[in-house]
């Protein structure tokens, strides 16, 4: 199954529901429509929102199997490299974690990411140093948790509760989900909330996948009228 336009909506309407059951509030353009984006599309007081590709990101990463891989994040802040514009240096993402939903493993170039356990169950990092190949090495690593000093062996899985949290450096092949069986449960899952705060996010450029080809943008199929507008679609002038 292709990225639906009607998996988006449910997808951002639950999220919206579990925020809220968290006591997380998100700025009030979390819940404008398209028309409302439309109305605003000339207005340059908007331009860091479209620049920088805050919101609502929701994606499948091209696997067509969106409840196991596939991600629903909602973009805080960013910066951009060399943009004299937008000089923020880093980056907050809110993550939207039904259990055992994931990105694929990945890793970067470039940015830096703390991944937080917010609410909710427990979130399970795997990690492991990416050679000079940029494959899979092999190797242990040596990482911080809430600050403290831990070595783990290749692949490692590291479990944050809500509240912990651990920094993965760049170039670090990462994969993370929420623990199954753990969470709030709405709408037949379970859900837990985690944070990303990192330096600069570049999605376009700066996402290397392992074992499949992780397409960030996917095409979307548009079998029923958006209800909200994603990160990469503002309209604009
Ligand atoms: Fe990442």
């Amino acid at each position: 199954m292709k990225l639906h336009r009607s998996t988006i909506n449910r997808a951002i309407e639950q999220a919206l529901t579990v925020t809220s059951h968290f006591g997380i509030a998100l700025p009030p353009w979390a819940r404008w429509t398209p028309s409302q984006w439309a109305e605003v599309a000339l207005d340059q007081a908007y331009d860091e929102i479209r620049d920088c590709m805050l919101g609502w990101d929701v994606t499948d990463f091209g696997s067509d199997d969106f409840e196991n891989l596939g991600r629903v994040l909602f973009t805080l802040r960013n910066g951009r490299h060399e943009e004299a514009r937008y000089p923020k240096p880093y980056a907050e993402k809110l993550l939207i974690d039904p259990e055992n939903q994931r990105a694929p493993a990945h890793f970067h170039r470039s940015k830096r990411e703390d991944i937080i356990g917010l609410a909710g169950g427990n979130i399970l990092v795997q990690l492991e140093p990416a050679g000079d190949d940029e494959k899979r090495s092999g190797q242990s690593m040596t990482i911080k948790v809430d600050g403290i000093t831990r070595e783990i062996p290749p692949a490692g899985i590291v479990r944050l509760e809500p509240g912990m949290s651990l920094t993965i450096p760049p170039r670090t092949i990462h994969q993370f989900w929420a623990e199954e069986g753990t969470g709030w449960p709405h709408d037949g899952k379970r859900w837990s909330l985690s944070r990303e705060i990192s330096s600069v996010c570049d999605d376009r450029n700066d996402n290397f996948f392992i074992d499949v080809p992780g397409i960030r943008f996917p095409e979307i199929v548009e079998n029923e009228p958006p209800r909200f507008t994603l990160c990469h679609e503002y309209p604009r002038q």
